[in-house]
């Protein structure tokens, strides 16, 4: 029997994940990855949208591809590719690009977001488009389900959106696929700022915990999280968004939810909490972290590996961009 198809992935925009990523989207790949054919891809076109340097980009993308395995993805299994040595992405995006509207390009929060400090005027054109290429992502492989981090969640039903409008103009064509966000770790938020999501592009460095930092900075950024003064340990996201935090990466890195926590935690004072946090989220991030650094030194592997996925990859999306250029007149 076939399994149902699972597609996923992360930008190549930084040295190293951060908690968000693992939790809102790597670890719950690793546990779904059993059960579903799945596809986990590199998005090296969408990092492109912000300015980058090439070489650190080629570096950042082994580095990635590393993380994967490293946090469980099984590249024997699961196909870990790299968007661009896959050449559909970039013809979908443009076939669906002439179906989705101005306006409903134009209301995608993630582009307001990334324009907010810089202003529009110096934002590009492919980062407006960006939602139409991760359409295209997961419609060539005839995607059953999404995991990712609420944040993507607009995204996906852009994608559904799009698809829906694609079999209705031309004929059944894609599958229509649903997003998968977990419930505890949906979103992890900054520990200097708890307002606001963990992003690489925070302002300070210590509200972020990257799962290439070492062990001792990683506990040390954990201790020194923002809290605030009632001195209980519950969750409410209005009232104590730094606890309530801690307690979803606690039960994020643990698999005890967080009432569980709540009990456990009775009577206890912050420093104590913080502690626990803190051995948790090294207990697991550290071996992740090593592993990471040992397939790095191996960089000829990893590129034979991404290689031989690229065409796996390719057998599938090639297949698909021909149905949907045939069902547009273009063939
Ligand atoms: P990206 O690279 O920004 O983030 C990768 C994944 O990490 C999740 N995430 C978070 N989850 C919880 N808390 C956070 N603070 C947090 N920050 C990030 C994101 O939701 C995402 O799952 N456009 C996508 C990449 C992409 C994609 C795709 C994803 C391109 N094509 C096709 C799925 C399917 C992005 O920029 O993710």
């Amino acid at each position: 029997m076939t399994q149902p198809r699972l597609y996923s992935g992360i930008q190549p925009s930084s040295g190293s994940l951060h908690l968000g990523n693992y939790i809102g989207a790597l670890q719950q790949w690793r546990t779904m990855q059993g059960d579903f054919d799945a596809f986990f891809s590199i998005v090296d076109l969408h990092a492109i949208t912000a300015p980058q340097d090439p070489q650190v980009l080629r570096e950042q993308v082994r580095t990635l591809a590393a993380q994967y395995i490293a946090g469980g993805i099984d590249p024997e299994r699961s196909c870990l590719y790299v968007q661009s040595h896959v050449t559909a992405h970039a013809q979908l995006a443009w076939l669906l690009s002439t179906i989705t509207g101005f306006g409903e390009a134009s209301r995608m929060t993630q582009f307001k977001d990334k324009t907010a400090k810089g202003g529009q005027e110096s934002a590009s054109v492919g980062l407006f488009t960006y939602p139409i290429l991760m359409a295209a992502d997961i419609l060539l492989y005839d995607t059953d389900v999404v995991p990712v981090g609420d944040d993507q969640k607009q995204h996906v039903e852009l994608t559904r959106d799009l698809a829906e409008r694609f079999n209705k103009r031309f004929g059944s064509t894609f599958r229509q696929p649903k997003p998968v966000i977990r419930a505890e770790g949906a979103r992890i938020y900054d520990l200097q700022n708890p307002q606001s999501k963990m992003s690489k592009s925070a302002d300070n460095d210590k509200g972020i915990v990257w799962l290439l930092d070492e062990p001792a900075k990683t506990a040390k950024k954990i201790r020194s999280a923002v809290t605030d003064t009632e001195g209980s340990i519950r969750a409410d996201k209005v009232e104590k968004p730094g606890v309530t935090n801690l307690l979803g990466i606690m039960s994020a890195m643990t698999g005890t939810s967080v009432p569980d926590l709540e009990a456990h935690f009775e009577g206890q004072g912050y420093g104590v909490f913080k502690t626990e946090v803190a051995d948790a989220v090294v207990a697991e991030l550290a071996p992740v972290r090593e592993r990471t650094l040992e397939l790095l030194a191996d960089p000829a592997e990893l590129d034979r590996l991404l290689a031989a996925n690229a065409e796996r990859a390719a057998a599938v999306a090639d297949a698909t961009l021909r149905r949907a250029m045939e069902a547009m007149g273009l063939r």
